[in-house]
């Protein structure tokens, strides 16, 4: 019978245990406000249809402080991310971010995962690709993009000439949400000094947000990957005078999924491939 519930388990997904002792949540009082109720403000897409619109990677109500009252949930994170901006602020070079991202307690998913996935691939490069969060094999490996959709993205850079000594690889989040779940805004949130702060080290001269996590999490406003995929856009950082030459595109993910949107992957490939020329 067990085997029975824990395959059934399986199937749906449920493939991390987050406590020792079961929970009756039905029993339970309502939960407090959840993370991501908390004040992830949204700038709107600053001037979406100029050709390389400036954004800001930081929406301007994250670094404000808290002003209504506050459940204990909603200060504690806002504690939170008050220390990773902090400890993002105080790493100046990739190694020190690295062991600030991996000492950082403050992101619950580090609970649930085995291993901080920091980053993979040349920092010196020009090419810089963000993308969601490690799955289960980058988990494991404790390397981004080393699973499926990983070796799927490493033969789309092949056809540019890019591979992992050209591009320097990383995710919006450090480790796996349970399940491969989407991340929360509070995750993402939670993670995203630390990934503006590895933009500013790295100073890539080309940024590609793979995904639509990775686009919204880095372009805030209401515009999907569809519409974003494709385009440039100087991106504005935390810390940083000068702004990042960003696009998205598809994840591979998706396009394992839905192999009639290569076409337009391969279009974005090309135009990332001319941008490259271009700047050298
Ligand atoms: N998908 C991602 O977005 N990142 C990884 O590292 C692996 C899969």
């Amino acid at each position: 019978m067990i085997d029975l519930l824990i395959d059934w388990y399986a199937a749906m997904g449920v493939d991390e245990a987050i406590g020792d002792l079961p929970l009756d949540r039905l029993a339970a009082k309502p939960a407090p406000p959840t993370e991501s109720q908390v004040a992830v403000t949204r700038i709107p897409a600053a001037a979406a249809s100029a050709p390389t619109p400036v954004i800001a990677a930081s929406p301007a109500g994250l670094a404000a402080p808290l002003s209504r009252p506050a459940s204990a949930a909603t200060m504690a994170l806002a504690d939170h991310l008050l220390a990773a901006r902090q400890a993002a602020a105080a790493a100046t070079s990739l190694d020190a971010l690295r062991q600030a991202v991996t000492e950082f307690d403050g992101c619950s998913l580090k609970a649930t995962a085995t291993h901080t996935v920091f980053a993979d691939g040349n920092p010196a490069a020009p090419l810089m690709l963000i993308g969601e969060a490690p799955g289960a094999d980058e988990d494991r490996i404790g390397r981004p993009f080393v699973g499926v959709s990983g070796q799927l993205l490493d033969r789309m850079l092949a056809t540019i000439g890019v591979d992992r000594d050209s591009a320097y690889i990383t995710n919006v989040l450090f480790w796996r949400p349970p399940g491969n779940r989407k991340p929360t805004d509070a995750e993402i949130a939670l993670c995203r000094p630390f990934v503006e702060r590895h933009i500013a080290l790295v100073r890539p001269r080309i940024l590609v947000l793979v995904g639509g996590t990775a686009s919204a999490a880095l372009m805030p406003g209401s515009e999907g990957i569809t519409r974003l995929r494709g385009r440039w856009f100087d991106l504005a950082v935390n810390g940083v005078k000068e702004t990042f030459t960003a696009t998205a595109m598809y994840h591979p993910s998706f396009l394992l999924r839905s192999p009639d949107r290569k076409r337009e992957a391969w279009a974005d490939l090309l135009n990332v491939k001319a941008k490259l020329k271009e700047d050298t």
